[in-house]
């Protein structure tokens, strides 16, 4: 008998194919990489680093892990690259306890300006385990390099992190630079989100400037989940022990056995992000979301948008997310810069287009989405957060249920399933 799990997935897929992905973290893998993923490499256990393992049996795998680590390198045009680690935050993990010992002062964007979890904010390992400071956007939104400055200056961080997780803007790697330098900090660039950007070329690459770069390869890379340690010759020349650091870091810090299937799948993407092909992927995608920015009246240099729905109401991030899902559209509640709800009840929503790039939409299919976004955003006008605290919860269950009852949220799911459905999406007949 079939696996129960075989008709979940059936019905993911379906959700996967007749809805709007738009959450910009997420991207289609091809069916390459859906190959790779689940092929037989996943029997093997091969703790350790090719010619290095404490297993027998790794002749094919050492093969493979060099393989990607070779497409890496070219890629990023760097002389060091590890692809062991199993996601992004433990990659974060291994770079921070290579540059750092426990007590030493981490510098990220904070969580609600835009920044990762693993960057300094409250709960994550890099503020229990290191001294977590903090710097923030401004009023335009974009990252305040003289706080950023003054910060560093004060706390003489040993690491400072260079990346984003919800900002729409590029990022200015000189002036990180320029930083770091000054107060003698290991920059690293957490490109996760844009990478993509990057080897499209509508992002400069921050080579020249950091000294390591960590990127998931889920994102805009469009691999699977996984993530890349990449070290710079700015990195090597600053610490000539950083490789070993960062592989001790991996196993036996943090890490057993490396998940080869996922290895070899990070080289297929690896190998078609080499390609022409991407390129132009990677420049539809930004192309997209400014469109898409455009149209819902806001601006992205980037692969997202950040949308404030202070206009619709107070507190309405929730609300939008859950609206927009009864309309097959998947995004996620987000903080604006300055949030004037409040972090758990949030006033805005973060989309993409990375994944509706995937399955060929463009400009013109970006004012369509727009229109249902904005439709749907008509829905939750009046729906605004209560400001009694205690209040919220039930609120949100009961808008929640109504929500779930709208009908002219059912009309517009209608026409997005037909839309939709149009598009391919890689491995769903
Ligand atoms: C900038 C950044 N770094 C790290 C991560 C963590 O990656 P993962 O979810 O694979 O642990 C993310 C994930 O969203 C991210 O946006």
């Amino acid at each position: 008998m079939a696996s129960k799990v075989f008709k979940l997935i059936a019905e993911e897929a379906h959700r996967q194919k007749y809805g709007l992905e738009m959450i910009p973290s997420e991207n289609y893998v091809s069916e390459n990489v859906l190959k790779a993923l689940g092929s037989i490499l996943t029997n093997k256990y091969s703790e350790g680093f090719p010619g290095r393992r404490y297993y027998g049996g790794n002749e094919v795998i050492d093969k493979i892990e060099n393989y990607a680590v070779e497409l890496a390198k070219k890629l990023f045009k760097v002389p060091a690259a590890f692809v062991q680690a199993y996601s992004g935050s433990p990659a974060n993990q291994a770079v921070t306890m290579a540059v750092c010992e426990p007590g030493d002062v981490v510098m990220g964007l904070s969580l609600s300006s835009g920044g990762h979890l693993t960057h300094g904010a409250k709960l994550s390992f890099s503020s229990l385990f290191y001294k977590a400071v903090n710097y923030s956007v401004g009023e335009d939104w974009k990252i305040d390099f003289d706080e950023l400055e003054e910060l560093a200056k004060k706390h003489k961080p040993k690491l400072i992190w260079a990346g984003t997780t919800a900002y729409p803007f590029k990022l200015d790697y000189k002036k990180f630079k320029k930083i770091a330098d000054e107060v003698g900090a290991t920059l690293v660039a957490d490109c996760s989100h844009i990478t993509g950007l990057i080897i499209g070329g509508v992002h400069q690459s921050p080579v020249p400037y950091v000294d390591i770069i960590m990127t998931t390869t889920h994102k805009t890379l469009r691999g699977p989940r996984g993530a890349i340690i990449l070290v710079t010759e700015r990195g090597l020349k600053k610490d000539p022990e950083i490789k070993s650091k960062i592989e001790r870091a991996i196993i036996p810090g943090l890490q057993g056995g490396p998940h080869n299937h996922q290895t070899a799948a990070i080289a297929v993407s690896l190998e078609e992000a080499l390609k022409p092909s991407f390129k132009k992927y990677a420049v539809q995608v930004a192309e997209n979301a400014k469109i898409l920015a455009k149209e819902l009246g806001t601006v992205s240099e980037t692969h997202l948008v950040l949308l404030s729905l202070t206009k619709y109401g107070y507190g309405l991030g929730y609300q939008a997310q859950y609206a927009l899902e009864e309309a097959g559209i998947t995004v996620n509640k987000n903080t604006i810069p300055g949030e004037p709800a409040s972090p758990f009840y949030p006033s805005g929503i973060r989309l993409g287009t990375p994944a509706l790039t995937t399955r060929g939409m463009k400009e013109k299919d970006m004012v369509k989405v727009a229109g249902w976004i904005k439709r749907v955003l008509e829905e939750i006008k009046g729906l605004d957060l209560p400001k009694e605290q205690d209040k919220r919860k039930d609120f949100l269950k009961e808008v929640k249920v109504k929500l779930a009852k709208n009908k002219n949220l059912k009309t517009i799911k209608a026409e997005i399933e037909r839309f939709a459905g149009k598009f391919p999406v890689p491995g769903i007949r």
